[in-house]
């Protein structure tokens, strides 16, 4: 059984997706422990209520970014962690965790990556800069995670068509849904086919 660590940082819906689409038949990853940098956020009681190991980490309580960086990597051995899964995971991941689990990191971007990706595009700001642009596409982007923001080869990616009339909210919701489908295939693919590689 694939033993996912999720690493996120406020809402944590898609973490709930996550969750919900782990105890779907048939079982084939299972979420071992989430790990959050905001010791109030919304997605530690997603997990705690799905009796789910949750844990905060920050530099605030283990005193500076590096002992917070080695404190995830050691949590995410603890657990016997096979793949680190970002769901809206707002900090850079450390070298430590770089290192420990290389290859085995993945994030999800709301956007067709190169585009709208980068530091500070997160949240909204990822759909006002795409709603700024021409484009008629959008989409999701699933990719290895490497010391930079958003830059890492991308694993997945998926695209609609949009009209840019129906507004923000419209954007948002085809997002998340092109989003959730294309996490769930891709772990399910990954807990059916072995553990991914750096170079895909
Ligand atoms: C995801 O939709 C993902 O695209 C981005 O952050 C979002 C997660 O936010 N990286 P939430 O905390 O699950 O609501």
């Amino acid at each position: 059984m694939l033993q996912v660590g999720v690493l996120t940082s406020h809402e944590g819906s898609l973490l709930q997706s996550l969750i919900n689409d782990s105890r779907l038949e048939p079982v084939v990853f299972q979420i071992g422990v989430v790990i959050c940098n905001n010791c109030d956020a919304n997605a530690l009681r997603r997990a705690q209520s799905s009796g789910i190991p949750a844990i905060c980490i920050n530099a605030k309580k283990f005193g500076t970014p590096e002992r917070a960086d080695r404190a995830i990597f050691t949590t995410l051995e603890k657990f016997r962690i096979d793949l680190v899964f970002l769901a809206g995971y707002l900090r850079p991941v450390g070298p430590a965790t770089l290192g420990g689990f290389q290859g085995r990191i993945l994030n999800s971007h709301p956007s067709l990556l190169p585009k709208h990706g980068g530091k500070g595009m997160f949240g909204s700001y990822v759909f006002q800069s795409i709603l700024e642009t021409n484009d008629e596409a959008s989409g999701v982007t699933i990719h290895h995670v490497d010391n930079k923001y958003d830059t890492g080869p991308t694993l997945a990616q998926e695209d609609f068509h949009f009209n840019r009339d129906q507004g923000v909210d419209a954007l948002i919701c085809a997002t998340k849904e092109c989003e959730k489908a294309l996490v769930t295939r891709t772990i399910r693919n990954i807990a059916e086919n072995g553990v991914i590689g750096p170079n895909v």
